[in-house]
């Protein structure tokens, strides 16, 4: 697994969204570094992660069949050895962008005594519609026969603010280009694992640490009123919305979303 660290402090792990890599901190790392120890890796098949040579690429009809091979727990389940890798035993801040906040909860159920926060980021704690589901499963299935350009297309306008085209075209741009490289399997297997997760909603009153959720102003994909309604259910929680952002955060408003994960530590 591809891992970059960064500065010194308490840890802080920092999970990407899909099908994207971390790359998407980039912006965010030299103001988080003066505060936290920063691990960014690409999971798996992302970015300069490969997709195991052994793990053939899960389909639709695998799961329909229920023959599941991959689910978020699996990406949950190497980050944990990574951080053991990393000789990081006490617990860390895990904080997750979309899909990786959705790694965030299926973390925090099987791995709770490594967590000493959470950071939820432009994410959801409720399960997919069947239709948002179904949707899923079609774009996996296409996308290994054709590749990752249509989900580009499909997704890029989703992901940015309306206004970061013309205000941001370079960011916009390099989010297209990170989708294009991604490995059709893992983009494949993630879609599959994000239509198949489970509803986290009733895990929210029972979250114990420090949280903070974090949400773009803009977001289409996690709306600022549905997180920072289920943010009220979770007991020691912040809400906070970043400014002028769609969901992509960290590309559309860096300075903010720093300033709101530093100010965690005070
Ligand atoms: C992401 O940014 O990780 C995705 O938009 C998540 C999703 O498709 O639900």
């Amino acid at each position: 697994m591809r891992v970059r660290t960064f500065g010194g402090g308490p840890p802080l792990l920092l999970v990407h969204g899909f099908p994207l890599d971390g790359t998407m901190w980039n912006p965010v790392i030299p103001a988080l570094a003066q505060r936290w120890r920063v691990i960014v890796p690409d999971l798996r098949g992302f970015g300069q992660t490969p997709w195991p040579a052994n793990a053939p690429p899960q389909t639709a009809a695998d799961v329909e069949a229920n023959r599941v091979t991959f689910s978020l727990n699996d990406f949950a389940d190497d980050l944990a050895e990574l951080l053991a890798t990393l000789a990081i035993h006490g617990p860390i801040t895990f904080c997750g962008l979309s899909m990786g906040g959705y790694i965030a909860f299926a973390f925090w159920r099987r791995h709770a005594k490594l967590v000493e926060r959470l950071i939820l980021c432009d994410t959801r704690a409720a399960a997919d519609s069947p239709e948002a589901a179904a949707a899923r499963r079609a774009t996996a299935e296409r996308v290994l026969r054709e590749g990752t350009e249509f989900v580009a297309e499909a997704m890029l306008p989703k992901l940015h603010a309306s206004a970061a085209f013309a205000r941001d075209p370079a960011i916009c741009a390099e989010t297209h280009a990170v989708i294009l490289r991604a490995d059709p399997r893992a983009v494949a297997a993630a879609s599959l694992a994000m239509a198949a997760r489970p509803d986290s909603t009733g895990d929210l009153a029972g979250i114990n640490v420090p949280t903070l959720v974090l949400c773009g102003e803009h977001d289409v994909i996690s709306p600022p009123e549905e997180m920072a309604a289920w943010a009220k259910l979770i007991p020691n929680c912040r809400y906070v919305t970043i400014a002028g952002s769609g969901h992509m955060t960290t590309l559309e408003n860096p300075a903010d979303f720093a300033a709101a994960v530093n100010r965690v530590l005070d």
